[in-house]
């Protein structure tokens, strides 16, 4: 089958969250199932910049408001896969995010600017540029793309289906009405059915009103968006269109975490042998300036810095945990105000330390080096971070939602067996119950036996690529207009 996969970021190219994870790395597992797979990004400085083997493929002319492009083939620095770069230079190239600027105020113009990749996705996909290439699938991902499925229903593309996944409901691509005349939809697409959404304009609405298909990170949040608290006015669009919906759990790469082979870390480790984990923790505390003490549970966070997250629960628990003889390291980049939160903290320099700012590098270490991971999300559609951790051998503390409830189990002491599970849960969003799930790590961490088994656990978890792409090569095969299943439905119907 031939996929074009659309993402506003794809790592190692460009990278603000789980979204350019999954973009790296879930069509370079589909390729490995056999299928001919393109991944089309915005051609943005960072992007030109780390793609390797670029060349013209086609110019693409003015297609929205006046601004030229053309697209660019390419491939992954790591990897052969194929990329399509979007060109336009007066949308993408500047310094800056992929949605903000250096001073963290999203670009005005972003609805031209993913007008512009959106559309362009859908006129490779359906086969209209000089690309001389089509797809049978065009995969669109979250609001960027939201535009892609409805310019591929009102262009036509007979030969290509929509697939529209969610990765987080929480950021709606809304816009005042008035852009719609510079988009080059017709204005019918603007209503209650359509890209209308309470007055204004929605882009994430756009990939659910007109996919074919509507996919989420994770069985439990696929679920959880059918209820008003999780889908914040979608609800009433996704019941409606439940039985297009499903939930398929990420997978993470296992080349880039893998504690056997990571370059950033000190020292390497695997499952027999775990003595590369504590020099990992013991070079972290030093490079943090914590109490070099082996014996103190050390928790550790990597994180965007939003109320998602559940930021503001660690921080009111950070006093508690240190007097328990915990050690607390947060990695984070995102809202000024809890950056400024996590800088003031009156806390001992030696027990809790906050690291602000991007890290990839360090992400690494601050995952490798904790005995415990705190994620006690909101919500989470899926999370890739806790599933890093439990590979690392490093129990997340998570609250038990979407894709954290999908992928960790309580970690007990059961008589007959020793331990099991591998990781704490909790359930209320509230100090408290974060605070008694880690305290009931930090008892467990005591005992070095049933430590060592949770550990084992966690890190022989199945979290790879293989089984997801499996699951999205179904979808793709029942959706594409020449598969059996569609030929036989469509014989059916004739008959
Ligand atoms: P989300 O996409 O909601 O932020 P995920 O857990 O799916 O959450 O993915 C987050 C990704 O971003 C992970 O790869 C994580 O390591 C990375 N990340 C988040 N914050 C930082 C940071 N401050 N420094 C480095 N990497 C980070
Ligand atoms: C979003 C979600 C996160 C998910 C990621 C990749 O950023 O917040 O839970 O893991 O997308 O799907």
């Amino acid at each position: 089958m031939k996929i074009l996969f659309a993402s506003s970021e794809a790592y190692p190219l460009v990278k603000t969250g789980g979204l350019a994870d999954v973009a790296g790395a879930l069509p370079v597992a589909l390729t490995q199932s056999g299928h001919d797979i393109r991944l089309i990004v915005p051609a943005y400085p960072q992007v030109l910049h780390t793609a390797r083997d670029i060349t013209l493929l086609t110019p693409l002319g003015e297609l929205i408001s006046g601004h030229p492009g053309q697209l660019l083939a390419a491939r992954m620095p790591d990897s052969d896969l194929r990329l399509i770069l979007v060109e336009c230079p007066t949308l993408f190239e500047r310094t800056g995010g992929p949605y903000s600027g250096a001073d963290g105020m999203d670009w005005p113009d972003n609805h031209l600017r993913f007008a512009f990749f959106s559309m362009a996705a859908a006129l490779v996909a359906g086969g209209a540029t000089g690309a001389g290439w089509s797809a049978d699938i065009l995969h669109a991902n979250d609001w960027q793309t939201g535009l892609a499925p409805a310019y591929l229903r009102f262009l036509g593309a007979p030969n290509t289906r929509a697939v529209f996944t969610i990765h987080n409901m929480r950021y709606q691509g809304l816009f005042p009405p008035e852009v719609m005349a510079e988009l080059e939809l017709p204005r019918i697409a603007f209503n209650i059915e359509g890209l209308e959404f309470h007055g204004q304009l929605s882009m994430l609405k756009a990939g659910l009103a007109f996919a074919d298909r509507i996919t989420t990170v994770s069985p439990t949040y696929a679920e959880e968006i059918l209820r008003p608290e999780f889908a914040y006015g979608m609800e009433g669009l996704l019941n409606a269109r439940r039985r297009d919906l499903t939930g398929v759990l990420n997978g993470i790469d296992e080349a880039a975490w893998n504690p056997g082979t990571d370059r950033n870390l000190p020292e390497t480790y695997g499952l027999d042998d775990l003595s590369g984990k504590a020099a990992c923790k013991s070079t972290l505390q030093r490079e943090l300036g914590l109490a070099a003490d082996p014996d103190a549970p050390l928790f550790s966070m990597v994180t965007r810095l939003t109320e998602q997250k559940g930021i503001d629960l660690v921080v009111s628990i950070i006093p508690q945990l240190v007097e328990l003889g915990a050690q607390v390291a947060v990695l984070g980049a995102g809202d000024a105000h809890w950056e400024y939160v996590l800088r003031t903290l009156p806390v001992a320099a030696d027990r809790m330390v906050a690291r602000l700012g991007y890290d990839e590098a360090l992400a690494h270490r601050f995952i490798a080096g904790a005995d415990m991971f705190l994620m006690p999300s909101r919500f989470e559609p899926c999370g890739l971070t806790q599933m890093y951790a439990m590979r690392y051998g490093t129990l997340p503390v998570v609250r038990r939602t979407g894709g954290l409830a999908d992928t960790v189990s309580e970690a007990g002491f059961i008589p007959a067996r020793g331990s099991s599970g591998t990781g704490f849960l909790f359930d209320e969003s509230s100090p408290e119950a974060l605070f008694e799930a880690a305290a009931k790590g930090v008892d467990m961490f005591a005992d070095k036996r049933a430590w060592r088994l949770a550990q084992s656990h966690a890190m022989q978890q199945d979290f790879s690529w293989a089984r997801a792409a499996d699951e999205y090569a179904w979808i793709y095969k029942v959706l594409a207009p020449h598969s059996a299943a569609n030929e036989k439905k469509t014989r059916g119907e004739a008959a």
